[in-house]
C-alpha cells in the first residue's frame, strides 16, 4: 500500500463527463476488468454504482506497487485511484483517468469469486443475492428502482399530497382476503389457550399487543383515515402477504405506494392513476438513459418503444362487463373459462392488454363479489366501483376503487365479506362523522420496476425477494 495524496473526490459518472478533463481527482470502486499492455500499462475497468458504464484507468508500471500488486489486482478488488482525468483516444467514452497512485483496498480470488466475467444466468444470481448488485443487470434495476421511488415523491409532493406513514403491525385485514403473517411473541410450542374453549382456541390477550395482529397487506384503511382529515395523502412502504403464489409477480414481501383523496370519485381516481404512471415512465425515459438503453438491448428489445408509446397515447377504459364480452367474443381458448362474475386471471388480463389493444387498460366496475368489502356499491348492487389498471406484460400494476362512504351498506358489505364491524369501529367511525366521496389506489412498485425493465422475473427486481420456501440473506 502507497499512500496517495488527497484529491478531491469524483464518482466514476462524474469522471466520465468531459467537464472534468484536466482535473486531478479521487476515486474509489470495484475492478471489473485489468488488462496488461505490452506498452508497459495496465488498464482497469473501475465501476462504483453511480453509472452502468465503467471508467478506464490507465496504470503505468512505474508506480511503485505496479508489480507486487496490481498486477495482481483483478475482477473484483475494491481500489483507491489518484490521477488526473484525460480526454479518452478510444471510442465510447469522453475521459479516462491517467493514475499517479493505485492502492488495493480489498483484494478478491478469482479462483473463488462467484461472480465471473461471463454471462451468469438469473436464476445463479438469486443464490448470491448479497453479491449480484455488483452485476450490470442489478446495477441497472437498482438505480431505475431508486428514479421510479424519487419519481412516486415527486408527483405527489408537485400535488400537496401529505405523505403518510402506516403501520405495519396491525390488527385488521385490510384486503379481507386472511392472507396475513401473524405476528406474536407467544411461545408456539406452548399457546395461552382460552378457558373453556373445547378446541383449545388460542388466547391472544396474552399476547404482546392483547390481540391477534399481523403484518399490514396494504395501508388503505389507515390512509383513509389521514385522507379524511388532510384531503390528499399517500402512503409508501413494504406490505405483506401470506398468498402460496409462487408466480414471476408476487413476492410475499412487495413495496406499496397508495395515494387516498377525499372529494374524489372513480373518474377522479383514473385520471391521477393514468398521470402518475405515465409521469414515473417519462422521469425513468429521461434520466436513466443508459440503464434503459442496456435493458433494451439485453433484457426486452421493446421497452423503450413502449414505454415512450405509453407516454404519448391515452389509456383504454373499460368497464368490466365490456371486458368479459371482448373475451367471450374473442374465439380465444384459454385455460380458465370466462363468464361474467369471474375474476380476471392473467391470462385474460394479457390477452386485453396484449392482443387487443396494445397498450394499457383501465378496467372498471367489477362484480362484488370478487372485491374487497371496502369498495363503493354501484346502483345496480351487481358492481362495485373498482378499478385495476392493466398492462402489456405484467397484467395487474395497480388496483384500486372509489371507496364506500355510507355507512350501512359498508357494513353490510362488511359482514358479506366475513369481517366483523365491531372490529372495524374507528374506520366505520370514519363514515359517521362527516363522510365524504373518497377513493384511492394501490401502485406495487415492483411490478411497476418490472415494466419499465422488462425484467422477466419479479424476484429480479427487489434486492433481497421473500417467497414461499425462499428468505435467505
Ligand atoms: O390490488 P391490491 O391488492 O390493492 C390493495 O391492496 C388496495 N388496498 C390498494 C388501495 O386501493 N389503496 O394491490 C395493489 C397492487 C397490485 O395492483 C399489484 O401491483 C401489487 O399491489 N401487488 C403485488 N405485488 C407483488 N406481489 C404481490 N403478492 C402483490 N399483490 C399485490
Ligand atoms: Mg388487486
Amino acid at each position: 500500500m502507497t499512500t496517495c495524496a488527497n484529491l478531491e473526490k469524483l464518482s466514476v459518472k462524474e469522471a466520465m463527463k468531459a467537464e472534468h478533463i484536466g482535473k486531478k481527482v479521487k476515486l474509489n470502486g470495484w475492478v471489473r476488468t485489468r488488462r496488461d499492455s505490452k506498452a508497459g500499462f495496465s488498464f482497469f475497468e473501475l465501476n462504483d454504482g453511480s453509472s452502468m458504464k465503467s471508467v478506464q484507468v490507465l496504470a503505468p508500471n512505474d508506480l511503485s506497487n505496479y508489480e507486487s500488486e496490481l498486477l495482481h489486482a483483478g475482477i473484483g478488488c475494491s481500489i483507491e485511484v489518484e490521477g488526473e482525468i484525460v480526454e479518452s483516444p478510444g471510442k465510447g467514452q469522453a475521459t479516462e483517468v491517467k493514475a499517479t497512485c493505485v492502492n488495493v483496498l480489498g483484494g478478491c480470488d478469482p479462483a473463488s469469486y462467484p461472480l465471473q466475467k461471463k454471462g451468469t444466468s438469473f436464476e445463479f444470481l438469486r443464490t448470491i443475492a448479497h453479491l449480484r448488485p455488483r452485476t450490470n443487470s442489478f446495477g441497472a434495476v437498482a438505480r431505475v428502482r431508486n428514479e421510479i421511488c424519487k419519481s412516486i415523491h415527486n408527483f405527489f409532493q408537485e400535488r400537496g399530497f401529505i405523505y403518510v406513514h402506516t403501520p405495519i403491525i396491525t390488527g385488521s385485514d385490510c384486503e379481507g382476503a386472511g392472507q396475513m403473517f401473524k405476528v406474536t411473541t407467544l411461545d408456539l410450542n406452548k399457546p395461552p389457550l382460552k378457558e373453556g374453549t373445547k378446541s383449545g382456541e388460542i388466547n391472544f390477550e396474552e399476547d404482546f399487543f392483547g390481540k391477534a395482529t399481523n403484518l399490514t397487506v396494504s395501508g388503505q384503511l389507515s390512509g383513509e383515515c389521514y385522507a379524511t382529515a388532510l384531503t390528499n395523502i399517500y402512503t409508501f412502504g413494504p406490505t405483506f402477504r401470506a398468498e402460496n403464489s409462487n408466480t414471476s409477480r408476487h413476492l410475499a414481501e412487495f413495496w406499496m405506494v397508495e395515494p387516498e383523496m377525499s372529494f374524489c370519485n372513480l373518474e377522479g381516481n383514473m385520471e391521477v392513476a393514468e398521470a402518475f404512471l405515465k409521469h414515473i415512465f417519462r422521469d425513468v425515459l429521461n434520466n436513466c438513459e443508459d440503464d434503459m438503453k442496456f435493458f433494451a438491448e439485453r433484457i426486452d428489445k421493446t421497452v423503450l418503444d413502449t414505454l415512450t408509446h405509453i407516454v404519448n397515447s391515452d389509456f383504454v377504459r373499460l368497464s368490466y362487463t365490456e371486458a368479459v364480452d371482448k373475451l367471450l367474443k374473442s374465439g380465444q381458448k384459454f385455460e380458465f373459462p370466462v363468464e361474467w362474475g369471474i375474476d380476471l386471471q392473467s391470462e385474460h388480463e394479457r390477452y386485453l392488454t396484449e392482443q387487443v389493444f396494445k397498450k394499457p387498460v383501465i378496467v372498471y366496475d367489477y362484480p362484488r363479489g370478487i372485491k374487497a368489502f371496502y369498495m363503493k356499491l354501484n346502483e345496480d348492487e351487481k358492481t362495485v366501483r373498482a378499478m385495476d389498471v392493466l398492462v402489456p406484460g405484467v397484467g395487474e400494476i395497480i388496483g384500486g376503487s372509489q371507496r364506500e362512504e355510507r355507512l350501512e351498506v359498508l357494513e353490510t358489505r362488511m359482514k358479506e365479506s366475513g369481517l366483523n364491524p365491531e372490529e372495524y369501529w374507528w374506520y366505520l367511525d370514519l363514515r359517521r362523522y362527516g363522510t365524504v366521496p373518497h377513493a384511492g389506489f394501490g401502485l406495487g412498485l415492483e411490478r411497476t420496476v418490472q415494466f419499465v425493465t422488462g425484467m422477466a422475473n419479479i424476484r429480479d427486481v427487489i434486492p433481497f425477494p421473500r417467497t414461499p420456501k425462499s428468505a435467505e440473506f
